[in-house]
């Protein structure tokens, strides 16, 4: 198998401090809970989290739709909930990628029937070309080309997750 680097760690450093930016000024005087989307989006959460000023709570939730397969398999489920209830709060779901969509549509609707305040979305990426739900996108890292990534907490059959560039895979 190769790895071919796709994103490096300055790129994703310096584009993550472009959306902090932006989520202190939209949550200036607010308190936010963060809600980074297991295992994915581990690594993005940490470091989105440490550029915030505002201040954060930090819960986790994980659903799978994916076996060991680089394909969606259109199904949804709740592998670990929040810990925490969020009714009233302002909630910031993390995602490592948005694919098909099917995953964070699903989170996005169902964190939405437990009262926040709100819900925005921010995504380290996106993939136009497989999109099959369409979902807002409030804070966009990168929209990148019709490839399997890998990488900066993005797997492959459960590997990689530690790379801290985003890389191509190919067999
Ligand atoms: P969706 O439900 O089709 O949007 O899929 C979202 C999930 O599929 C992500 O959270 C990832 O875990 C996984 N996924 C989708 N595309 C890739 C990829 O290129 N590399 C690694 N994981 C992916």
């Amino acid at each position: 198998m190769a790895v071919d680097v796709y994103l490096s760690e300055e790129e994703i450093a310096n584009r993550i401090q472009q959306l902090a930016d932006q989520i202190n000024k939209d949550y200036a005087g607010k308190e936010l809970t963060v809600v980074g989307v297991l295992n994915g989006a581990f690594m993005f959460t940490a470091d989105l989290i440490r550029k915030l000023n505002i201040p954060v709570e930090l819960d986790f939730i994980a659903a799978s739709s994916y076996g060991d397969d680089t394909s969606s398999s259109g199904q949804v489920k709740i592998e670990w909930d929040l810990k925490k209830e969020i009714k009233g709060k302002h909630i910031l779901l993390v995602e490592d990628i948005v694919d098909t969509g099917l995953t964070i549509k699903s989170l996005k609707a169902l964190l939405g029937s437990r009262e926040p305040a709100s819900v925005k979305l921010a995504s380290l990426l996106f993939k136009p070309a497989r999109n099959v739900h369409p979902v807002d996108i409030d804070y966009l890292a990168f929209e990148i080309e019709d490839k399997f990534v890998i990488g900066y907490g993005l797997d492959y059959t459960g590997k990689y997750r530690e790379l801290p560039y985003i890389g191509i895979y190919s067999e």
